[in-house]
């Protein structure tokens, strides 16, 4: 056993040599998206580059050199399109147009097109299900008469009850409260309830109406033709209620759940599939599906619908080896017989950022509304985050990385209320804190806010308030420590790209303690995770590649994942024990 980390293969590499490396971006590789590393980044917190202090595509486009030192294939933008910011983006009242707070359509393209020169592909949002109020069909809508067509492209109903004062059904918003909301009629009287599964600023649409297809068609096309590599889906299993609006039954069948789920759904999904292969070169469709049931999870990534979907099962567990290991059993499991990759995502903008999630007793995910007040043990969580880390990039499919994942920066827990912004803070009357703590301006250089977020000379302040503490964070500082969350990362996802054990398409369980995970990809490359109270001793006849912790004595200690490479052929690995000390 060796305590030395090997070379560090993640140099950056000149964008020649990235196109020619088979693992991702290469410009004729039509699969490139089974394997690739997508980074997700939320515009408005990344880099501010006018200076008002919320981020923009200058900003972006300023930092592709990051992106491309960092190892990515491609990025995945949530919404830029132009919106009032009800929900950070996500109530969209433009499809064909950039928010001005971001910048212009002009500069998209060329963001797609510069991004794409440096090999990194572009995925964008699209958000199917609702629309934002300020939409022009929902204005129209407003403007027009019950039962006219401009409302029945949305959910309009008249209320129950002799004045109509009860909503039509009982249904009630992801963000908590009900999903309807009453109008009012031109003359000041109160008028028909409209359906929003969401915030009242995002009507649901109806897909049950010819308008609603041809419409998304029609903007997956003119982002196609703009470059784009490929979507992800928003709420992608929500789009289809059942038309007599029916009361959720306590405990739905699957395919009965009256707006979640619906067969119907299957059928749009092939019909955008078409649009998407109808493009050379192929563009992709990535769900965003969160559904208990993993078989019906798997049915929206048959052959001929979509190609991806973000798999929620492996974030939602708790830091605990058996849990781990059913989530990845299942989800590989139910993934190979429709033949899609699974996908590895350990945060994104609406959940709690890792570092705080493993650092706290229950590190379950829930929304944060659980988690409110509860004590976070940083240093833990971020040890655990490395590990973490460290075992999905080593698993086989897709992975995701969310911006500031890469920096370990914790979930902002203690943000001045006057600057929350999420609708699930302000709907809930604040009993729910919100996602606004996992979307704050990211740290880049300097010893204080902005942290060259924003330029020198800067009007604006970031939009949420950096804590201080995240001056250790800053690229800069992590781009001059080897041990940063940020050098390990780009380490793992220069070996990643490069190893040719890690293109295989299976892993393989190894013998260990019950509180370790250990695993092999192709001929020699191992995995362990180390999810228990104490050190593990590493076998003989391995070296090791990379680790999340310092590796002395053949000891991998307590949360912490090592890289190995294993000298013997695999039939022999089943001999190789991953015991603690101690331990079995
Ligand atoms: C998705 C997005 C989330 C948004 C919601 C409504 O879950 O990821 O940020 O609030 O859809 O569009």
């Amino acid at each position: 056993m060796t305590d030395r980390i090997l070379a560090d293969t993640s140099a950056p590499r000149s964008t020649a040599s990235r196109q020619a490396a088979s693992h991702g971006g290469s410009d004729t590789d039509e699969q490139w998206w089974r394997r690739a590393v997508i980074y997700q980044i939320y515009v408005r917190s990344f880099a501010d580059g006018n200076g008002d202090g919320i981020g923009d595509l200058a900003g972006v486009r300023a930092r592709l050199q990051y992106l491309v030192d960092l190892g990515v294939d491609a990025i995945w933008f949530t919404p830029w399109y132009q919106s009032p910011l009800a929900d950070g983006g996500y109530d969209v009242a433009d499809y064909r147009a950039i928010d001005p707070s971001f910048g212009s359509l002009d500069e998209a393209e060329q963001l797609i097109s510069e991004a794409r020169n440096l090999g990194i592909r572009t995925i964008v949002d699209i958000v199917p299900n609702h629309v934002s109020d300020q939409h022009p069909w929902f204005r129209a809508a407003l403007a027009s008469a019950p039962g006219s067509p401009e409302r029945a492209r949305f959910w309009f109903r008249p209320g129950l009850g002799e004045d109509g004062n009860e909503m039509p059904n009982g249904w009630v918003s992801n963000f908590s409260g009900p999903a309807w909301t009453r109008t009012q009629n031109p003359d000041g009287t109160p008028g028909e309830w409209y359906l929003h599964l969401f915030s009242a600023q995002q009507p649901d649409l109806n897909w049950s109406h010819p308008d609603v297809r041809a419409e998304h068609e029609a903007v997956l096309k003119f982002w196609f033709d703009r470059g784009v590599a490929g979507v992800r889906i928003d709420s992608a299993a929500l789009l289809v209620k059942d038309p007599a609006l029916p009361e959720v039954p306590a405990e739905p069948r699957p395919g009965e759940h009256p707006n979640t789920d619906r067969d119907e759904l299957h059928e749009i999904y092939r019909r955008w599939r078409a649009v998407a292969d109808s493009y050379p070169d192929r563009r992709i469709l990535v769900g965003e599906i969160w559904l208990p049931d993993i078989e019906r999870f798997t049915k929206y990534l048959r052959p001929d619908e979509l190609h991806t979907a973000f798999n929620f099962d492996f974030l939602a567990r708790p830091w605990d080896a058996a849990s781990l290991r059913t989530s990845i059993d299942s989800t590989l499991a139910a993934h190979a017989p429709v033949g899609a990759p699974a996908t590895w995502v350990l945060s994104n903008h609406d959940v709690t950022r890792p570092v705080t999630r493993y650092g706290q007793e229950d590190s379950s995910f829930a929304f944060a509304t659980k988690r409110a007040g509860t004590p976070t043990n940083v240093e833990l969580g971020r040890r655990r985050a490395r590990a973490a880390a460290l075992l999905c990039a080593a698993l086989p499919g897709s992975l995701y990385i969310y911006q500031g994942e890469e920096l370990g920066l914790d979930e902002v827990q203690d943000l001045p209320a006057h600057q929350l912004q999420d609708p699930m803070y302000l709907r809930s009357g604040g009993a729910d804190p919100g996602r606004d703590g996992c979307r704050v301006p990211l740290p880049w250089a300097g010893r204080c806010s902005p942290f060259g977020f924003s330029p020198a000379g800067a009007t604006g302040e970031p939009w949420l308030r950096q804590p201080d503490r995240w001056a250790e964070l800053t690229v800069e500082a992590q781009q001059r420590d080897s041990g940063s969350m940020l050098s390990l990362y780009r380490r793992m996802l220069g070996i990643r790209r490069s190893h040719a054990d890690l293109r295989d398409d299976h892993l393989r369980w190894l013998p260990s303690a019950d509180d370790v995970l250990a695993f092999a990809r192709g001929e020699r490359f191992l995995c362990v995770t180390n999810l228990s109270n104490t050190s593990i001793e590493l076998p003989a006849g391995c070296s090791l590649i990379l680790a999340s912790v310092e590796v002395t004595g053949g000891l991998l200690p307590p949360d912490a994942t090592a890289w190995l490479h294993s000298e013997s052929n695999p039939t022999q690995h089943r001999t190789l024990q991953f015991r603690t000390q101690g331990g079995e």
